[in-house]
């Protein structure tokens, strides 16, 4: 499609998006009596409006059914969280027994790495991505502190060739075959938080299994937002937060996935009642008898109200459909992506580069934007007028058009702020 940097052509591309109604399902931020124009979904999603209702209902039954709501309520607390199987498990192309729901992400992914990552003396190493995010570092760097290793020589981090943005797949292949029998663990984000790379997950979890390796990833940046094929891929385990493009409510519950070929074996596990067998969790037995899947790695009982607004955006995923979300996101990034280009041409000098990849196969709904010019001013500019997005150092402004809320006429309305910002500064 040839785009136009017109707000007929944006309103033309509204108009034709079988989306559109989606926005009306959200609570926007107002400036100046309008939505503000949203590029923070991937940092915390919007509200959706009947998150509140699914909240309300949870205080409801709390308020008339006090501890019977653990199971004479509509939707009981004992095994709420077992409504998030199905929903979740097309979200991120699993078995329903291999999702579940509980704690935060980095909780999870301590827990996952207790029965994942078993070091040997030879085999120790971690591979992980450069600039992981940073909870990923300290995390990687106290595990293997816990099990006496050296993070220096156990913590193998992929780095991005001189010059160059994103890390490339053969570096990340290859690598993986240098460490070979040293290696005890890959674990990598799904999509890299600083400039939105995706990385190819099946070839990475590939070359892990050939070296012997387990292979893991953060999908904090990736559920919800990308093409997700966890089981076939033969993932191992992952882990994601739900409070960025999944909408959830801030610092919410996070989802794990354990692939079923894990499920009946002998892995340690950080173990707690709610991971019991379900049918005689409330005999109070003192030996430990898993649940059968992903929900045997629950330790406590669930924070049912924060789980109540999660359990309402992933029904609203579960309407909409992740090929219909990823095919609007292509699209809207594309136009994104062509209005900061004509942008870029209209002023006299470069003023930013787009760090995130062209390729549409390797990125999601985040535009990373490096610039060359202005830096914090033009980002204290955008957010003054109406433009929520977010600044990383030295000198990066994240955009993420999220499918389900931003409409394209935000774009062409975004460009003509930044052009503003960017001159009036001239
Ligand atoms: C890629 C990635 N990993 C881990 C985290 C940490 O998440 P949490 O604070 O929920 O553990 C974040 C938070 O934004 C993140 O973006």
């Amino acid at each position: 499609m040839t785009f136009q940097n017109t707000r007929e052509f944006a309103q033309q591309l509204d108009a034709q998006d079988e989306l559109k109604h989606y926005r009306n399902e959200f609570v926007f931020p107002q400036h100046n009596g309008k939505d503000v124009i949203y590029f923070t979904g991937n940092s915390l999603g919007l509200q959706p409006k009947r998150a509140r209702d699914f909240v309300n209902e949870v205080m409801n039954d709390w308020a008339t059914h006090a501890v019977e709501g653990h199971f004479y309520v509509d939707k009981p607390w004992w095994d709420y969280h077992e409504r998030f199987a199905e929903p979740l498990s097309k979200i991120v192309g699993a078995k329903p027994a291999e999702v579940t729901v509980m704690n935060t992400l980095t909780v999870n992914l301590h827990l996952l790495m207790v029965s994942f990552y078993r070091p040997t003396k030879t085999r120790y190493k971690i591979i992980c991505e450069e600039k992981a995010f940073p909870s990923d570092q300290y995390m990687f760097q106290s595990q293997v502190h816990f099990h006496g290793y050296d993070p220096k020589d156990a913590i193998v981090e992929i780095k991005r060739r001189e010059g160059e943005h994103n890390i490339r797949l053969e570096d990340v292949l290859s690598k993986i075959k240098e460490v070979g029998d040293e290696l005890a663990l890959v674990l990598f984000g799904g999509v890299n938080y600083y400039t939105g790379q995706v990385f190819d997950m099946k070839a990475i979890t590939q070359a892990g299994h050939n070296a012997g390796a387990i292979v893991g990833f953060d999908l904090a940046h990736a559920a919800g937002n990308i093409h997700l094929e966890l089981h076939d891929w033969d993932v191992d385990f992952a882990s994601w937060c739900s409070y960025k493009y999944m909408n959830s409510g801030p610092g919410n519950a996070s989802g794990c996935f354990v692939h079923e070929k894990h499920h009946n074996s002998e892995l340690p596990r950080f173990a707690g009642w709610w991971g019991h067998n379900k049918e005689r969790r409330f005999k109070m037995e003192p030996d430990f008898d898993p649940v059968h899947g992903a929900d045997g790695w629950q330790v406590s009982n669930l924070p049912i109200l924060s789980l109540a607004p999660y359990l309402a955006s992933v029904e609203l995923f579960a309407e909409v459909g992740m090929d219909r979300l990823i095919k609007k996101r292509n699209q809207i990034t594309s136009y994104l992506e062509f209005i900061l280009h004509e942008i870029d041409a209209e002023l006299p000098d470069a003023e930013f580069e787009i760090i995130t990849p062209s390729n549409q196969e390797e990125r999601g709904c985040q535009l990373s934007v490096f610039l060359h010019g202005q830096g914090r001013s033009l980002f204290d500019y955008l957010m003054k007028n109406g433009v929520i997005t977010d600044w990383r150092e030295p000198n990066v402004i994240r955009f993420a058009p999220v499918p389900f809320y931003c409409s394209y006429e935000d774009m062409y309305e975004f460009g003509q702020i930044l052009k503003q910002g960017i001159l009036l500064k001239k």
